[in-house]
């Protein structure tokens, strides 16, 4: 699918960096790319015993950022990767420029950098991952702050009430999650199975809407306190896929967001999409269409993608199989691309989720992933505007096994290597710096 059709509607409007993703140019990914797959580079270098401590070195990896993926690349679940640990502590004392690029979600990115460093094994003192962790949906912190403070958004993911207290804190005035939908009115879900569970935590609507029963469902008059629904931010992989494919799907098909009413433009075979989200419906945003990922069980995991197909199977089967309309956040996004490339020219990780003025340019930027359709699809797909060049890394830790019937991954990357540690020496030795893995994982702090 091309990156076109996983953003079908207009970025709000940015503070702080320019949203204009291209298209990448495969012309430019020439770049040492005559290495095969899963062949290590030779390139000339300079022997280093204790590694890359003499003036050149440095000015190659001054050069350079990595941009990590997490799962399946620095732990499988609970189960860190060797060496991981320490071979962040060396790039980081070398003050090599990186960033933790995670479709992961739902949470606020201070609680992902320390259940990081605890899978780790690393402090939380350490400066190594405080301040830069990108999670899927934090690119959203720089939307515009009038979208955010005027609109009503509902957000669901895994923990809608964790989600809701992170999006206040991003500026979203006001934040509806379903549970405080079926708290305003149980008929909304005729079913109360995880209403003591998941659903227990709920606020009032804002602004004294309600949710009524009594409502017109094609009436244009609609009362002045109906809850009205802007924008549906979908963060990760929610567990009550019932309830919120319920919801969405009844914001879908409602005059302009009203809940409980629905459109006359539904099925109107003479205008866009046979009428469907045509009607002023709101803004559908996903962060994260990862089908599949990867914990330590031997199995692939279904992902928040699992839940955009189900939603998008719902949406196919009650409206006749028009397309479901929404945009993405996360990897292979190219948004997502854009922002962390520019937190990586304005490295500042002293700045809580932000970047500081000072801009440092990059040469070139070795995306580490292990899921060739985000991870090594986003990296070969984005051409940022300065010229840096994006490379990606494969490794063989997380979601992608080669098979007898899956040689090579669908979405190449530049290199396929054992795990992230072989990467990181991968990419050094690419830069004329000779490192060994042996070095990069030892506890040497040199
Ligand atoms: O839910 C997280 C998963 O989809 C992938 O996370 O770190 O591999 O991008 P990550
Ligand atoms: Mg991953």
């Amino acid at each position: 699918m091309p990156v076109s059709q996983l953003v079908t509607r207009p970025w709000p409007t940015l503070n702080g960096f320019s949203a204009s993703a291209t298209r990448a140019s495969t012309d430019r990914r020439r770049f040492h790319a005559a290495t095969l797959l899963h062949e290590k580079v030779n390139s000339p270098s300079r022997s280093l015993q204790q590694g890359p401590v003499d003036d050149a070195s440095r000015k190659a990896l001054s050069e350079i950022a990595f941009a990590f993926d997490i799962d399946g690349v620095l732990y499988q679940g609970q189960r860190a990767i060797p060496g991981a640990k320490e071979m962040l502590r060396k790039i980081r004392s070398h003050d090599i420029r990186y960033v933790f690029l995670t479709n992961g979600g739902g949470s606020h990115e201070d609680a992902k950098y320390k259940s990081l460093s605890k899978r780790l094994g690393l402090s939380e003192d350490e400066d190594v991952i405080r301040n830069r962790v990108i999670l899927s949906h934090t690119p959203m912190r720089g939307w515009d702050e009038n979208v955010k403070k005027q609109g009503t958004v509902l957000i669901t993911g895994s923990h809608p009430e964790i989600a809701r207290r992170v999006a206040n804190e991003y500026g979203f005035a006001r934040a509806v999650t379903p549970a405080d939908i079926i708290e305003a009115n149980d008929k909304v879900y005729p079913f109360d199975n995880l209403r003591e569970s998941l659903h227990k935590e709920s606020r009032p609507l804002p602004d004294g809407k309600i949710v009524s029963n009594t409502i017109d469902p094609y009436s244009k008059d609609v009362p002045a306190n109906a809850l009205k629904i802007d924008q549906i931010l979908v963060w990760n992989d929610p567990r009550d896929w019932s309830l919120d494919i319920q919801v969405i799907h009844d914001l879908l098909i409602s005059h302009r967001g009203y809940l409980g009413t629905i459109s006359d433009k539904n099925g109107n075979a003479l205008l866009p999409n046979n009428g469907w989200q045509q009607d002023g419906q709101p803004q559908l945003w996903i962060s994260n269409l990862d089908l599949l990922w990867k914990t330590e069980y031997p199995v692939n995991r279904f992902g928040t993608g699992a839940f955009v197909e189900a939603l998008k199977g719902v949406w196919a089967a009650s409206t006749g199989g028009a397309e479901l309309q929404f945009s993405a956040l996360g990897k292979p996004s190219q948004h997502t691309y854009e922002y962390a490339h520019d937190r990586l020219l304005h490295h500042a990780p002293e700045e809580p989720h932000g970047k500081g003025q000072k801009k440092r340019a990059l040469k070139r930027v070795y995306m580490i992933g292990d899921n060739p359709e985000s991870d090594i699809r986003g990296a070969n797909e984005f051409a940022p505007a300065d010229g840096t060049e994006w490379i990606s890394i494969l490794v063989k830790t997380g979601v992608w096994k080669e098979t007898a019937a899956e040689r090579e991954p669908r979405y190449k990357p530049t290199v396929i290597v054992d795990d992230v540690v072989e990467a990181i020496a991968w990419a050094m030795r690419n830069e004329g710096v000779d490192v060994t893995r042996e070095w990069l994982a030892s506890e040497d702090w040199v």
